[in-house]
């Protein structure tokens, strides 16, 4: 039977039985996967452990500013951050294809991980191996929706699991790879990672690369970035931050739409609104988002975000569709 303690005292235990006295990294996105895996890391090993924070430049406004805020001051973690956006860019520049963008932010990813992993130890361990081990906040989903788990097929790739290029050098650590997000967000509580981190609304570790319908560039990032903005506070600001799972904001930056603004005509790109209510994201429900809300949200894209021109509502529920678009 499992308590929230049990997991933790069993997976510290295992934590040490793998690592013994090595050092470990973490990759870190501030959100809840990554952050209880490395509290427990941090628990099991403590001093052993750094923390990697990856920003691979695809995240959203004041996200990079939140991770030094609220992980590394409630738990003194050793953190380093790598700035990887340019890196990023160039890599996904010209894909549009959801699963080679996909294995491409994962194998960046990784690269990051292995050259920070050479710059912590400043080139090998007593064993002559450069760092080894690997803390991935991976879940029980990330798993079965990668055609991990057994008789599943590959729905998609997440960048964690199946989107790991095959010359992995890491052993990996993945103390909550059996567990639901609610189980997860239970383990964190228990180990006093901060509320506001541990009722963080999901965001992919491939974050608004999966976002842009079409070819990543840093002009539709923006674009992007700017409307996400705007939905995470118009709905924070309307009390549905619980009630909501999470809220993807895709721009379907290949195809446009003709309107009407300021002087005259343009010739923008729609933005799409996917609010869900999930307990796992394995299904999922479209939120129904009152209409004066979204009618704030909309008035406020439109106004402020001038290369958009229309906003959308996904009422799909999941199946059929999945909760991101890519
Ligand atoms: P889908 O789109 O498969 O998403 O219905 C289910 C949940 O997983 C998140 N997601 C990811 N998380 N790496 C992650 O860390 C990924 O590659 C990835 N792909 C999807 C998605 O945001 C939702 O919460």
């Amino acid at each position: 039977d499992w308590t929230p303690a049990s997991i933790v005292t069993e997976q510290v235990e295992r934590i040490r039985a793998q690592v013994g006295d090595a050092r470990v990294i973490c990759g870190l996105s501030g959100g809840v996967d990554s952050s209880v895996a490395a509290a427990l890391v941090q628990k099991a090993v403590g001093d052993q452990l750094t923390c990697v924070f990856v920003d691979h430049g695809l995240l959203r406004q004041g996200e990079a500013e939140q991770v030094e805020e609220d992980f590394v001051q409630a738990t003194g973690v050793d953190l380093v951050t790598v700035d990887a956006a340019e890196q990023f860019l160039t890599a996904l520049a010209g894909v549009s294809d959801p699963e080679t963008k996909r294995k491409i932010i994962g194998r960046e990813f990784i690269r990051c991980f292995e050259q920070a992993a050479r710059d912590i130890v400043g080139g090998a361990q007593a064993d002559g191996h450069p760092v080894r081990f690997l803390v991935q906040g991976t879940l029980y989903p990330d798993v079965v929706e990668s055609g991990g788990g057994s008789g599943t097929a590959n729905i998609k790739s997440h960048h964690n699991v199946g989107g790991l290029p095959d010359d992995l050098q890491f052993t990996l650590v993945e103390p909550l790879r059996d567990l639901f997000k609610d189980e997860v967000r239970q383990v964190g509580l228990e180990l006093g990672v901060p509320e506001g981190i541990v009722w963080r609304q999901p965001f992919p570790g491939p974050g608004l690369g999966i976002r842009i319908i079409g070819e990543v560039t840093a002009d539709r990032l923006a674009t992007l970035r700017a409307a996400d903005a705007i939905v995470r506070a118009e709905l924070t600001e309307a009390g549905l931050d619980r009630e909501i799972w999470q809220c993807p904001v895709v721009l379907l930056a290949d195809i446009r739409s003709v309107g009407v603004q300021g002087d005259g005509r343009t010739y923008g790109h729609p933005i799409v609104l996917r609010p869900v209510s999930s307990e796992d994201a394995m299904t999922a429900d479209w939120t129904r988002v009152p209409f004066d809300v979204l009618a704030g949200i909309s008035t406020r894209i439109t106004n402020e975000v001038p290369e958009v021109n229309r906003v959308v509502l996904d009422v799909t529920s999941k199946p059929p569709g999945t909760i991101e678009w890519e």
